[in-house]
């Protein structure tokens, strides 16, 4: 459950808010699509969501967290146990192989549940690259790890920004079906930034950010 109420951000540089009385719910295990144009302020709403930065106003509940955390050490505990992030670049570690990139996140979280963490990778399609280093694979394979990744430690969320925009058309449809596919069938709640119209009309709530607030439309 994501429950976003009043939420306002500024960047002292701009003279109205990016985020401006931004109110978002998002029922467990259901998806949230976000376009918007260059600059509108998606990364920033990820990025509050996650607890990266501050909001100068609001309520954000996310899992189990409501934010802003009280400490450093609240908010690290709320991303390694709570949250998955998936990025535009996979960051993937290169001198890993892809199992122990997967299994990364969850040793960090102290579960490593190896049969879940094959059934994660056969949802994917990357059972067979397991022993490959991370540098020898493909963009849409790197992609399908760092999902992988990023469901390894079972988050309650997964926030993904623009994760198919360096693939080609035809890599980017799959990765895509594979992070709702897999987010559904784990019941983990998506939100996802994407200028794709195919990838965001896949989801529950396909919605628009514009003068700081999310809309149904363009
Ligand atoms: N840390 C920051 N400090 C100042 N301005 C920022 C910061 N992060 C983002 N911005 C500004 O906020 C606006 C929204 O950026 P962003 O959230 O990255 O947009 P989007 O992801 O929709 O392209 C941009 O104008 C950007 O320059
Ligand atoms: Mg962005």
């Amino acid at each position: 459950m994501i429950q976003i109420s009043d939420l306002v951000k500024q960047y002292p540089q701009t003279s109205t808010p990016i985020i401006d009385k931004l109110y978002l719910e998002v029922a467990d295990g259901t998806s949230v699509s976000i376009r918007g144009a260059s600059g509108c302020g998606k990364s920033t709403l990820l990025s509050l969501m996650a607890g990266f930065e501050p909001a100068d106003a609001g309520q954000i509940q996310i899992g189990t967290a409501t934010l802003p955390f009280t400490s450093d050490k609240q908010g690290d505990a709320f991303r390694r146990n709570e949250l998955g992030v998936i990025f535009q670049s996979y960051n993937l570690l290169d001198c890993l192989n892809v199992w122990d990139n997967i299994a990364f996140t969850a040793r960090l979280k102290g579960v490593t549940d190896k049969a879940y963490l094959r059934r994660l990778m056969a949802m994917l399609d990357i059972t067979q690259l397991q022993d490959k280093p991370a540098d020898a694979l493909s963009g849409g394979e790197q992609q399908r790890v760092a999902i992988a990744r990023a469901l390894a430690h079972r988050p309650a969320v997964v926030l993904a920004d623009e994760p198919t925009g360096n693939l080609d058309e035809a890599t980017s449809e799959r990765v895509t079906q594979a992070l709702y596919t897999v987010c559904a069938e784990l019941h983990t709640t998506l939100v996802v930034v994407t200028h794709s119209n195919e990838v965001a009309e896949q989801a529950s709530q396909p919605l628009w950010l514009r003068h700081g607030v999310l809309h149904p439309q363009p």
